[in-house]
């Protein structure tokens, strides 16, 4: 099915790979529900880009870490709309810090957004995708969830631990027509790697063989390939959107 006139949710989606997404799937046709937890002049003015461009938007205030709120996002995406078709689980944040000085909140704030917000974002979608037997669940994970990285425990874990549920409920949901992909962008160019030192952000742009960060917008348009009708027969793949960075 076309992505145009689909309905998509977007996790994060004011800022950044978000941003860049919602634009995309817009730019195609589809109506965006832009999720965001606290940049809502971000998300607003996504919302009259969006529409000044001739399409649909709504932004909706949920903190993805809460299965209750998660379930009022997709609830306001059934009302508007009547249906959820694609959801992209791109919601994260970082709390680098080597393990030993690595406090438990660190720890829990990571794995609650960045893998418990999937599980819940997911979980609130199933049963509109399960009605209409159709649906596109895309996981932004990580080359970090890949590789590892250095004061990135935490991050690694729920990042690979992405990896494992998109495999897993690829499988799950193969033969209810759901496919369920995942992509690991490398090193992108946003505000959660402008927050980087100076010099691990130039280390990065180093060992990039394509030899530049990407862009959000590199990211959004793997994600709308996902979301299209030419990944019909991908489900449980996982897609490196790094410049070479992780090979
Ligand atoms: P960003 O920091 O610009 O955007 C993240 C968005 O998630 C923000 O809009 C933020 O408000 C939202 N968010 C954070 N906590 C939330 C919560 N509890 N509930 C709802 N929304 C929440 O970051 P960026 O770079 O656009 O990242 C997007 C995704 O891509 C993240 O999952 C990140 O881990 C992943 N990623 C980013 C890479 C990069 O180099 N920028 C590389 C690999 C993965």
């Amino acid at each position: 099915m076309e992505v145009k006139q689909q309905v998509a949710v977007i996790t994060g989606g004011a800022r950044g790979i978000g941003r860049a997404t919602a634009l995309e799937l817009a730019r195609q046709g589809a109506r965006v529900v832009i999720n965001y937890a606290t940049s809502r002049k971000e998300a607003e003015r996504l919302v009259a880009e969006i529409k000044a461009q001739g399409g649909e938007a709504v932004e909706h205030q949920a903190n993805v870490a809460s299965l209750e709120e998660a379930y009022g996002l997709v609830e306001r995406a059934l009302e508007l709309f009547g249906t959820v078709d694609i959801l992209v689980n791109n919601a994260g944040i970082t709390r680098d810090n080597l393990l030993l000085r690595m406090k438990e909140e660190e720890w829990d704030q990571v794995i609650e957004v960045n893998l418990k917000g999937v599980f819940n974002c997911t979980k609130a979608c199933l049963r509109p995708m399960l009605k209409q037997r159709r649906g596109r669940i895309i996981n932004i994970s990580s080359v970090i969830g890949l590789a590892g990285n250095a004061a990135q425990a935490n991050y690694a874990a729920a990042k690979a631990g992405i990896i494992g549920f998109t495999k897993a409920m690829a499988r799950e949901l193969a033969a209810r027509g759901i496919t369920v992909n995942a992509v690991a962008p490398g090193f992108i160019a946003t505000d959660m790697t402008a927050s980087l030192p100076a010099e691990i952000q130039e280390e990065y742009r180093r060992r990039i063989p394509l030899g530049r960060p990407g862009t959000p917008a590199d990211v959004a348009r793997v994600v709308a390939f996902l979301a299209s009708p030419a990944a019909d027969y991908i489900t449980g793949e996982v897609i490196r959107v790094d410049g070479g960075l992780a090979i």
